[in-house]
């Protein structure tokens, strides 16, 4: 496509670094882009230079960070037509469910659950008012699978989880498709502390398809949302995890 201007509009949160950066790099190729970051200014302005990406700082923890982010994006770019729910954080400190304290748990369902499930309540509502749109959520294989060291991870997926099932229902007729990406082990900074112990027990036989997966295997799941190729289906739970998710006996 060569007029950049009258491209489809996609905004991704947390496009700075790992699987919201690799998505914004395939969606570059055919959309204007709105890229989100928190802290790391450098690797936004990195993907800036690499795809023409707009980049905007946002905590999407933060009412008034989520309504500036969507302004900027009507002001700017007038559409929007693909929203991926992408950013989010591990605990700091991985601790056990009977010691791990409070904190930890308001940053990562603020970060992890309320901040998407209101972002996509402000980009929803834009949707209808355009006619349609598509909406994925990026969630983890820590939606049902219980890991007692990041309880509050857990949790807050699972509570992501249902988000995407309701905003399908609640969008369906009206021409909003939404899907929840689940990814597996993915190799990003999120995981750079324990990537040794993944990559022993995956070794050791942990997924069915025998390696850790890449941002860009996450990225290639939204290109096809992106294009349009499943459109009729609704609230599909997408599992990009190298078959983590099968129950064999
Ligand atoms: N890696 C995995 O194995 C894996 C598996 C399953 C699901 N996921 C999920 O995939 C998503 C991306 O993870 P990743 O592995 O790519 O992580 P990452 O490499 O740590 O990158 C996280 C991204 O989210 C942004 N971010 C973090 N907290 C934020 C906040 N409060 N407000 C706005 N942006 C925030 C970061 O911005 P800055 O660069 O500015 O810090 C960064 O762009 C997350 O939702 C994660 O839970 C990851």
């Amino acid at each position: 496509m060569s007029d950049r201007a009258s491209r489809p509009v996609a905004l991704v949160t947390g496009g700075s670094r790992g699987i919201g950066r690799a998505i914004a790099v395939e969606l570059a190729r055919t959309h204007q882009v709105v890229a989100t970051y928190r802290s790391r200014r450098d690797c936004a302005e990195s993907l800036e230079r690499e795809t023409g990406a707009t980049i905007f700082r946002c905590d999407i923890s933060s009412r008034g960070d989520r309504a500036a982010l969507l302004d900027f994006t009507r002001e700017r770019l007038g559409r929007l037509d693909l929203l991926v729910n992408n950013a989010g954080m591990a605990p700091l400190e991985r601790r056990d469910i009977l010691e791990a304290g409070e904190e930890s748990f308001d940053a990562l369902i603020g970060a992890n659950l309320k901040g998407p499930y209101f972002l996509t309540q402000l980009a929803a509502r834009w949707m209808l008012e355009r006619g349609g749109g598509r909406i994925v959520f990026i969630t983890s294989v820590s939606a049902y699978a219980a890991s007692v060291s990041r309880g509050e991870y857990c949790v807050s997926k699972a509570g992501l989880s249902m988000a995407a099932a309701l905003y399908a229902a609640r969008l369906a007729p009206h021409g909003v498709q939404v899907f929840e990406v689940r990814p597996g082990i993915i190799r990003t900074d999120m995981i750079a502390k324990v990537a040794q112990a993944y990559e022993e027990r995956i070794a050791a036989g942990l997924l069915p398809q025998g390696r850790m997966g890449e941002p860009e295997d996450v990225a290639r799941v939204v290109r096809a949302i992106a294009d349009g190729q499943l459109d009729y289906c609704a609230g599909q739970v997408l599992d990009v995890d190298g078959g983590f998710h099968l129950r064999t006996l």
